[in-house]
């Protein structure tokens, strides 16, 4: 990640049915009452005309935009019929069911509480609609999927967890449209200040079995730039509590030096199936490697840091001139469909090891070759990596091609079985509405794996 918001998303019609769940909670025991004000009812009554507006921007650009890649590579993988692929994706069946069954009674006594923050800390933010579709998306994707869950509950009493919902990567930057989350540590420190001095709970764990979400480069540090981030440090008053955060490393690194769990980067699941309607998994895929994005032949050194450690410059220089690879380096809205007609997708880190190119490759059944030393992947335990994907240290990229070659000529159509398993897929994409196995499912079965940390009254008595 890294290079942000790199590719403008297609503007995506969604469900929001039920997330703006009346504010029912008048706190029990307590003399205080968050109240949740207009609750974005503005947003709603120009909600059609936003998407319309926004469709129109986006079909009106892409007719300009349009590229037309060249079938660089003939040969066809699979070309079974595509109801085939639309039979893979509904299907609940999975190779690796390791969890599954045993882990649905382990959610189904899990209660988490949402705080009711004033609608500054969150909802307000949504009158953008980028808010709740770029790859930040995650904190107001959990945030929804939990409060239309069952395991949500308004008696904070029984809670296991809290949730304490503040969007921090919606302040768009007038100048360059990136999210500028300079306000961050500030819009949270508020939050927790408002959570401990209005609730018991907050004190009485020291924040312990509090949860946050922080999906940005470098997860809690909020900033963009690795040196600054270490520098900075998490926040104290988030130490003690769990963080939900894209950035994960398997060495010690002072932005994850916190109970965390690693989760992936927000893709808009309604956007993934529009593009399987048209290039269907087990499609003809006629690009054989497929990288898309900010590839520098000379980039800066910033505070002695090189973007993307120049593996991008390299890939770039040593595979621009090959036929095989199709290596483009500006934005192209309609980047999924050539992500759904290619074999290998390139996977390399940018400022920080992970990206959403990771989502979308799995998601649209292109095989992902991750270059990103020691980066640590989301859901492990859902998601078999090793099996449906491809890793190449950073300092062999120059052999690439050749790595790439023996895997088509060995083991691509393991690779490829195994990553097209629906369970795979669903794992890594946040839905609306909860399903089960899907990655707010993962969530919630990773931090009912630290159940230790729940201080709940009614859990005592039953255990
Ligand atoms: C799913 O698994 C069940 C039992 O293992 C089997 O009967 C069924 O045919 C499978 N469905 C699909 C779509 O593979
Ligand atoms: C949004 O970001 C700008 C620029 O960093 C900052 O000046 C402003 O205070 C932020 N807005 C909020 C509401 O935090
Ligand atoms: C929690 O502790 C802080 C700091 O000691 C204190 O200011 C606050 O009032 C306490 N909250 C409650 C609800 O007692
Ligand atoms: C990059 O810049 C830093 C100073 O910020 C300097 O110490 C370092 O030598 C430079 N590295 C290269 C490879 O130019
Ligand atoms: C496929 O082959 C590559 C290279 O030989 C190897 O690194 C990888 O682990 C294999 N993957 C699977 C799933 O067999």
């Amino acid at each position: 990640m890294g290079e942000m918001l790199e590719y403008k998303r297609p503007p995506t019609k969604r469900n929001n049915r039920g997330f703006y769940v009346r504010m029912k909670l008048v706190h029990r025991h307590g003399r205080f009452q968050l109240h949740q004000e207009k609750n974005s009812n503005l947003f709603f009554k120009y909600y059609k005309w936003i998407i319309w507006i926004s469709l129109s921007i986006y079909f009106f650009s892409s007719y300009f935009i349009t590229h037309k890649p060249i079938p660089l590579y003939k040969a066809q993988y699979f070309s079974k019929s595509s109801v085939v692929s639309r039979l893979l994706f509904e299907s609940t069946n999975s190779t690796f069911p390791q969890q599954q069954n045993n882990n649905r009674a382990l959610l189904k006594d899990l209660k988490i509480y949402i705080y009711e923050l004033p609608a500054k800390y969150n909802t307000d933010w949504l009158a953008n609609e980028r808010c709740s579709n770029h790859l930040f998306a995650s904190e107001a994707a959990i945030h929804r999927a939990i409060s239309n869950s069952d395991v949500r509950t308004f008696d904070p009493y029984e809670a296991d967890f809290f949730f304490v919902p503040v969007y921090v990567s919606c302040n768009f930057s007038t100048v360059n449209g990136f999210p500028a989350i300079g306000h961050a540590r500030s819009l949270i420190s508020s939050a927790v200040n408002l959570v401990s001095t209005n609730f018991p709970f907050w004190n009485r764990s020291q924040g312990a079995d509090h949860v946050f979400v922080a999906s940005h480069d470098f997860g809690s540090c909020f900033h963009t730039l690795e040196e600054r981030a270490m520098e900075d440090g998490i926040p104290k008053f988030l130490k003690n509590s769990i963080i939900l955060q894209t950035f994960g490393v398997k060495y010690r690194h002072p932005c994850q030096d916190v109970e965390n769990v690693v989760i992936p980067p927000y893709i808009s699941p309604e956007s993934v199936q529009l593009t399987l309607q048209k290039t269907p998994l087990t499609g003809r895929r006629d690009i054989w490697v497929f990288f898309r994005g900010k590839m520098e032949v000379h980039p800066k050194n910033v505070s002695g840091r090189f973007y993307s450690k120049k593996v991008r410059t390299e890939i770039w220089r040593k595979f621009n001139g090959d036929r095989r690879f199709y290596l483009q380096r500006h934005r192209f809205a309609g980047y999924q469909s050539e992500i759904g007609r290619s074999v290998f997708c390139l996977c390399p880190l940018g400022w920080a090891p992970w990206s959403p190119r990771l989502v979308e490759s799995v998601a649209l059944g292109c095989v992902p070759v991750i270059i990103a030393d020691g980066i640590q992947l989301p859901f492990p335990a859902a998601v078999p990596w090793p099996e449906i994907s491809l890793t190449v240290a950073e300092n062999n990229v120059a052999k690439l091609a050749k790595i790439l070659e023996h895997v088509a000529a060995t083991n691509l159509s393991t690779i490829q079985k195994n990553l097209w398993d629906p369970a795979v897929r669903r794992a890594l994409l946040f839905n609306d509405e909860m399903e089960e196995g899907d990655a707010t499912w993962q969530v919630l079965y990773a931090l009912a794996q630290k159940l230790d940390r729940s201080r709940r009254t009614t859990r005592v008595a039953v255990q």
